[in-house]
């Protein structure tokens, strides 16, 4: 198999070890034939190509509050949604930064140094959702700023993508950006798992959110991130490799980046999911 360039950068980037047989070495001088890769991702192919993929709505709905039905869902709905404020979904962007700042619906509010909100281009075409904030976004108020964030945005950059809302000199193009946001905007104490009412009491605030940014695709990043988009208890490796749908809005399901860590050999399948959410915006 033959990598390009920017394929070959994007692996780079996302500390996969290349290499090339001696032969295909001579044809392409940088890095290579990825053995690994092509051997981690071999089954990806095939679960995809069992896949039914649906084609990305030429034009996105706005998200909008109203229950609707996700993909094909595969396991009992296990978030019960909380009612939709009428008022929360009339919320520009500082009506409900302070909505979450200052709400106090679960018992997590009682133990969070400060709530996480969400970072990036308020219009950004890719939107990010992550489970819940650690110990480090807890203390600075925004996602990902731990290694597993680091992670994150080696792998966002790799796709020539980025968090930042601003540019210097020119304003930042919502197509090169991403919105990043959690399921939960407040951290659980020391790190456990969320409960289903908590991730219940957050959702309306992520729905929110999602239509504001209005994005073109949604990387759902880890379970509890899933579970809230999609209602779905089933693993990660069950349900990634494939476009879901939100509400018309194409959603790709893929590893947690601080699973990666631990687990770095499907950093090749998350770079497939990344791949197969790039081609919705093609
Ligand atoms: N993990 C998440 O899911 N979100 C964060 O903001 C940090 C770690």
């Amino acid at each position: 198999m033959r990598w390009s360039e920017p394929q070959q950068a994007m692996l780079r980037e996302m500390g996969l070890r290349l290499w090339l047989p001696a032969a295909a070495a001579a044809e392409q001088p940088v890095a290579a034939t990825a053995t690994a890769v092509t051997a981690a991702t071999a089954p990806v192919e095939a679960e995809r190509a069992a896949a039914t993929v649906p084609p990305a709505p030429a034009a996105v709905r706005p998200p909008t509050l109203a229950a609707s039905p996700a993909t094909p869902p595969s396991a009992p709905q296990p978030v019960t949604r909380a009612p939709a404020d009428p008022a929360l979904l009339a919320m520009d962007w500082p009506a409900l930064r302070s909505a979450v700042e200052t709400c106090r619906a679960c018992s997590l509010c009682e133990t969070r140094q400060q709530t996480v909100f969400g970072v990036g281009h308020p219009r950004a075409h890719w939107m990010i959702v992550g489970e819940a904030p650690g110990e480090q976004e807890d203390g600075l108020g925004e996602p990902f700023v731990g290694e597993s964030g680091q992670l994150l945005d080696r792998m966002l950059r790799a796709l020539g993508l980025s968090r930042d809302a601003t540019e210097p000199t020119e304003p930042a193009d919502p197509a090169r950006q991403v919105y990043i946001a959690n399921a939960l905007k407040c951290r659980p104490p020391r790190n456990r798992n969320p409960t289903a009412a908590e991730r219940a009491s957050c959702q309306p605030f992520l729905e929110r959110q999602l239509a504001l940014v209005q994005p073109r695709v949604i990387l759902a990043m880890g379970r509890f991130a899933v579970q809230s988009l999609l209602g779905s208890d089933e693993p990660i490796g069950k349900l990634r490799g494939r476009l879901h749908d939100w509400r018309g809005v194409p959603l790709v399901v893929t590893y947690h980046p601080a699973y990666l860590l631990r687990q770095p050999a499907d950093k090749a399948r998350a770079w497939d999911d990344l791949c197969l959410a790039a081609t919705c915006l093609d």
